[in-house]
């Protein structure tokens, strides 16, 4: 088969990922410093003000109603040395929920920012883990090299420990008297000095650019600089793990960067080795075989809705991430669960903080449909017949709670509402008789705490049925499988819980996770699974 031109050109230069971090590590900074060298703003500084505003949980409500903002920034798409970056945020900060893992499955990788202080933390694990089962790249950014850190070298032994994953300097800091004062590239065997600007870091750095052997280069380091330089190198190019290109596809060997997002200091050659470095869109599984992204025929799946951009009109974006061939406004492609044709008339594109309508649009590329409530996460749009691409998987929820109406009659309403939200992936709702809607009090299962939140702002404004919560303290859920009989006996102990999730599957929830193991490993009467079935 020949491959179209323009396509497979389309393709080789598109570097779809997103960043995954702990709270605070600099991501939002260092998304910032990205447009800002991608050209798509030029002052930074815009984004971060925004990101203030969301600490509080009130702050996000009001957000949420200016949901154009959050929106556009859900999909950063700028062009950089030829490449066309789309950068998926992941919503990193109270507000983690299944969205944050979703997001995940529509990029190509993954950049893992480490404040350099703290080296890996808890979400990053998280995220780290649902990256590391998809075996997607993952490039590593050690921020906040402007302050003084963990030593670089045990930053990255601690890194491999902690998540069996090969750490590779691409880049290494270079310290004078204490100061980060830039960067050595590795691969390019390029020395970096950046100058401090005088606009805390709002514009680009100023740079000078040399090999290690420069006189030049020596002075503007200063001897003793240049010494240590030196000797880590070696110490590195003899004693380090080499580079190795089908080990950082697997996921299995990470590139390493060192950058203080802060002062712009060594974002700009991370950015540029990112790009060569990175995989484009590659085949994607599906229920027909690989789907191959120079296939010419449309395909994409939804992997994230947003819901209500205009409370006045139940209208929905829903976000499809493109696997194989090409977008034009107008095309009629199988919305493939129901088998019904769609014509997806215009699609939306995010050009950092703007939304406009796109001509065309290419594998790796997201596309916002807007939609009236057909389309579902997880769905494929397939303009190639019947493929459906390999389910985005559920998450298992950390958090339970019943959900009580503020008024009985408004029960309806509030079924309605849990039924779209589920829908959505915004929310899992459970019920403690298998016969669904009839089981008295509904329970709600969310993967972070303002998911709650989030869930009872909607249901009261956008359904109105208001609502109240009434913690659970079991949290650690378990799908079953067996007989009726024997899941009924064992949810029967102290401690347990059994629910039926939305499609009636049933699970029980322990207590504690002593509990938890206590069970898996005596009762084999039954699997156990750790999401639906
Ligand atoms: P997040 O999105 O990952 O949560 O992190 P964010 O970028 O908001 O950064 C968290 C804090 O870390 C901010 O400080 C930010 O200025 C700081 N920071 C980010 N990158 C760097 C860096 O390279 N060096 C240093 N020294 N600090 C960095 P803050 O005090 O919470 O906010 P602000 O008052 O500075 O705005």
């Amino acid at each position: 088969m020949s491959i179209d031109p323009i396509l497979r050109d389309a393709i080789v230069r598109r570097r779809t990922f997103a960043i995954i971090s702990h709270p605070d590590a600099g991501k939002t900074t260092l998304t910032e410093k990205l447009l800002l060298y991608g050209g798509a703003i030029h002052l930074a500084g815009t984004v971060k003000a925004r990101r203030q505003q969301r600490h509080a949980t009130s702050d996000w409500m009001q957000m949420e109603q200016e949901r154009g903002i959050s929106v556009t920034s859900s999909v950063m798409q700028f062009a950089y040395e030829g490449y066309q970056v789309n950068l998926l945020d992941t919503p990193g900060h109270e507000d983690f929920s299944e969205d944050t893992y979703r997001v995940l499955i529509a990029a190509d990788s993954a950049v893992m920012l480490l404040d350099n202080r703290k080296g890996v933390e808890e979400r990053t694990r998280q995220l780290f883990a649902v990256c590391k089962r998809r075996r997607m790249p993952i490039f590593t950014v050690v921020n906040k090299c402007d302050r003084v850190g963990e030593d670089p070298l045990k930053l990255l032994s601690d890194v491999e420990a902690d998540l069996g994953i090969d750490c590779h300097p691409v880049t290494w800091p270079i310290h004078a008297d204490g100061n980060f004062i830039g960067v050595y590239d590795r691969r390019r065997k390029l020395i970096y000095r950046f100058e401090r600007s005088e606009d805390h870091g709002a514009t680009r750095a100023d740079v000078q650019v040399g090999s290690l052997d420069d006189e030049r280069v020596r002075e503007l380091l200063g001897a003793e600089a240049h010494e240590r330089l030196t000797h880590d190198i070696a110490l590195l190019d003899a004693a380090g793990h080499p580079f190795n290109q089908t080990a950082m596809l697997a996921g299995t060997l990470s590139p390493v960067f060192f950058a203080s997002a802060l002062t712009n200091f060594g974002v700009e050659p991370f950015m540029r080795e990112f790009v060569e470095l990175a995989p484009p869109p590659t085949a994607r599984e599906s229920s027909a075989g690989l789907v191959n992204p120079a296939d010419p025929a449309f395909t994409g799946f939804v992997f994230k809705i947003q819901a209500n951009m205009d409370p006045k009109h139940r209208d929905r974006i829903a976000f499809v991430r493109i696997c194989s061939g090409r977008f034009e406004p107008g095309m009629q492609v199988t919305h493939v669960r129901t088998g019904k044709p769609m014509r997806l008339a215009s699609g939306q594109q995010f050009l950092a903080r703007e939304r406009s309508a796109v001509e065309e649009a290419w594998p790796g590329d997201v596309i916002g449909v807007m939609d009236r409530g057909t389309l579902r996460i997880g769905d494929t749009l397939s303009a190639n017949g019947n493929l459906e691409f390999s389910g985005i998987p559920r998450f298992a929820p950390e958090h339970f709670a019943r959900i009580i109406a503020a008024d009985p009659l408004r029960r309806k309403q509030l079924d309605t509402g849990l039924r779209e939200l589920t829908e959505e992936g915004a929310a899992q709702v459970f019920y403690t008789s298998g016969t669904d809607t009839l089981s008295p009090t509904p329970i709600v299962g969310a993967v972070g705490q303002l998911q709650f939140d989030v869930m009872l702002h909607r249901l009261e404004h956008e359904y109105g049925a208001p609502c109240r919560l009434e913690k659970i303290t079991a949290r650690h859920p378990r799908w079953v499988v067996g007989s009726k009989a024997e899941i009924e006996r064992i949810a029967r102990d102290r401690g347990r819980m059994l629910l039926y999730d939305a499609k009636g599957h049933p699970l029980i929830l322990f207590e504690d996770a002593w509990g938890l193991r206590w069970v898996l490993e005596r009762e084999t009467t039954v699997t156990w699974h750790e999401v639906a079935p």
